[in-house]
């Protein structure tokens, strides 16, 4: 089996980060994204990883290549021209009667894979949410899926398509990709992978849904910052002894951070090489060699090297007055 993952958008959503790092490596809760579903990946015993990649993709390939001792092999993606396209471009190195494990690099799920991609059929991980026009559905009868639909303008269903997909017939899903393309069938411009689902289920294949316990995104400061809350809750707290400097859980702080005089958590992280003085930060992400001074932060992401200084205020306030510095 191969796990296709395609980490070739630009990322537009996380600016200014995106600059200078691709979206997937953006840390959160102690490591980049890509690192959360490449150790889910490990867990259930999966060693060949397809990497779908475009801009800045060399920095993707090589913190894969010096983390990882993956199968790894990679394609590139020269045009934006969807997910299906992605999808379609692993096709050179998938054997059409192996199976293919797709999941997006910029989202983290907490799923158990191993009945997954153990089953007899091929399966696509949903949720319930309760508001299904910004996403795809599955309609199921029976047990199986009948049809995929794009952003259902009335709630034909609940359940949600996450972004990893089981598929045993690699050979038919490649076919049907390829036929996309031929015929050009666009979706909001694009090729999608729900419209080859669509497709490969005309042609007969069994499709489950499994549902996925947690669905974390990261394609958006606030839902980075909610993925970094939601999964430090879950993890615990991290953390060297610091230097008269109090932790309020949790948070994680790697091992080679100089912090003093300050107060960290909750929902912070701290990446390698951050230097924290005087300041008080809470629900935010500092990274790599990042420098903190005389800060208060909240729902902040720093990005690798930047420097932050603030400034404390001289204050001759008479009785009764009010200064809001908000
Ligand atoms: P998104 O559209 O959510 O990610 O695609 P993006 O393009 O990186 O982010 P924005 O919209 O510019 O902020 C979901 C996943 O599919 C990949 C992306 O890299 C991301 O991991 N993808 C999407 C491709 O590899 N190629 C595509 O043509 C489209």
């Amino acid at each position: 089996m191969k796990a296709i993952i395609p980490v070739a958008g630009m990322g537009t959503r996380l600016k200014p980060h995106t600059h200078t790092l691709p979206k997937v490596l953006i840390q959160v809760a102690g490591k980049p994204m890509l690192a959360h579903i490449l150790d889910e990946l490990k867990a259930v015993g999966i060693h060949d990883v397809i990497l779908v990649v475009g801009y800045l993709g060399e920095k993707i390939i090589n913190y894969v290549k010096n983390n990882y001792d993956f199968h790894v092999d990679v394609v590139f993606q020269e045009e934006l021209l969807g997910l299906g396209h992605a999808i379609y471009l692993a096709h050179e190195f998938v054997q059409p009667d192996e199976a293919s494990l797709i999941v997006l690099g910029d989202t983290i799920f907490d799923v158990a894979l191993g009945p997954v991609i153990n089953g007899n059929y091929s399966s696509i991980g949903v949720k319930y949410v309760e508001d299904p026009r910004r996403f795809g559905v599955v309609l199921e009868n029976n047990g199986f899926i009948e049809s995929l639909v794009e952003k259902p303008e009335k709630p034909v269903s609940h359940q949600a398509i996450v972004g990893i997909y089981y598929l045993k017939n690699s050979g038919l899903l490649f076919s049907c990709l390829k036929e996309l393309m031929e015929k050009n069938i666009r979706t909001k411009g694009e090729y999608q992978l729900t419209d080859a689902l669509n497709l490969m289920l005309q042609n007969g294949e069994q499709m489950t849904a499994f549902p996925v316990e947690g669905w974390y995104d990261c394609g958006k400061p606030e839902t980075l910052l909610q993925t970094n809350r939601d999964l430090l809750a879950r993890t615990g707290t991290k953390s060297p002894a610091l230097d008269n400097s109090s932790i309020i859980p949790p948070v994680w702080i790697h091992n080679s951070v100089q912090i003093k005089d300050s107060v960290i958590g909750p929902y912070v992280t701290i990446a390698k090489g951050v230097t924290i003085d005087h300041s008080i930060i809470q629900n935010s992400i500092i990274s790599d060699h990042a420098s903190v001074i005389r800060m208060l932060l909240t729902e902040s992401l720093v990005g690798d090297h930047a420097v932050v200084k603030g400034t404390f205020h001289r204050l001759n306030l008479g009785d009764s007055s009010e200064l809001d510095l908000d």
